[in-house]
């Protein structure tokens, strides 16, 4: 059956890479759905175990399973409490089951840059956030970077009218969901393994996703263009579980969050460069990619900031005052 041919295609895996670590050695899986040499949090994970297995050799082994071969997000946190894998870095958009507190990243037109993020991020409110699931057992360790979302389909988006009674493919957020129907558009939230399938075949007619993502999983190539709208973000939190977290031996939960923030500020200063390395990249593969004028972007943040009320009470109507505070 499926099933058995899904559960053996998971044993293989978990075999192999219990096969690269060796006895004794405390086991990491983490846990993500991208690729992982031309997306800034394939390259961040990838970095994170090229370093703990080379510097923490013989007491922890990490071993990444990367392109959801492994969980979709819709399904990673609970396998981090059930302690089937230990770590994964889900976007800020996939937690709502455990907090609402992320909404605030998912609002259109809430961060003037990624540069306004980190700082928010890096802000007492941010750095509070990491612990905000503690009680539902799951703790962040640090924020990754993606980068600013851009939205594309099957026919031009130059003015948010082109985008009403369209079908978007959305993350399995409220907020993107209510950003959506503010276009006039049709939200389908769906895993991201699953995204290239719907535009092919016109279960969906757009989405929305940043350059490295649109770049990674081919979107370009089922779609007639993408527009270089800027309207949000994509951001990851890695998390781990508090149960694993505090078993860890007090010098090798040390030694790993060091490793885990050297890793985060490294390539964090990098995201941006990857990010327009894939713009470039979907662009040379004949990619179409438009710019708005001043007066349609002015439309489509007219268009789609009346969310944030939506959600004030969420968020905090004072995290708001402190993210364009940032942007000022
Ligand atoms: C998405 O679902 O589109 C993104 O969260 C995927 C990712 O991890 O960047």
């Amino acid at each position: 059956t499926a099933v058995s041919a899904a559960a053996l295609a998971l044993s293989m895996s978990a075999g192999t890479a219990m096969a690269a670590c060796d006895d004794g050695e405390i086991v990491i899986k983490f846990s993500h759905v991208t690729n992982t040499d031309k997306h800034p949090k394939g390259i961040a994970a990838s970095l994170f175990e090229q370093r703990v297995n080379d510097e923490m050799n013989g007491k922890v082994c990490v071993e990444v399973f990367p392109n959801s071969t492994l969980y979709n997000d819709d399904q990673v946190l609970e396998a981090l409490l059930q302690g089937d894998v230990q770590m994964a870095a889900p976007s800020l958009s996939k937690f709502e089951q455990f907090t609402k507190k992320f909404r605030i990243f998912d609002l259109p037109f809430m961060f003037a840059n990624m540069d306004a993020v980190d700082a928010f991020q890096n802000s007492d409110t941010g750095q509070a956030m990491k612990e905000s699931m503690v009680r539902r057992g799951l703790l962040g360790l640090d924020f990754w970077h993606n980068g600013l979302k851009q939205f594309s389909a099957n026919k031009p988006l130059e003015m948010p009218s082109d985008a009403a009674g369209l079908k978007f493919r959305v993350q399995t957020s409220d907020v993107l969901v209510a950003q959506m129907e503010a276009l006039g558009a049709s939200p389908q939230p769906m895993a991201f393994s699953e995204v290239y399938g719907a535009l092919q075949t016109g279960v969906v007619d757009g989405q929305e996703n940043t350059w490295s993502n649109i770049y990674g999983k081919k979107f370009f190539e089922v779609q007639d263009g993408t527009t270089e709208t800027n309207h949000g973000i994509i951001d990851y939190l890695v998390v781990t579980s508090v149960d694993f977290w505090d078993s860890l031996p007090d010098d090798v939960r040390t030694e790993l969050a060091t490793i885990m923030k050297e890793v985060t500020e490294t390539r964090n200063a990098e995201a941006f460069a990857v990010n327009e390395a894939a713009k470039a990249a979907v662009i040379a593969e004949g990619g179409v990619v438009r710019q708005l004028t001043a007066e349609q972007r002015a439309a489509w943040v007219a268009a789609m900031k009346p969310v944030w009320e939506q959600f004030e009470s969420d968020v905090g109507a004072e995290n708001i005052a402190a993210a364009q505070e940032i942007n000022a």
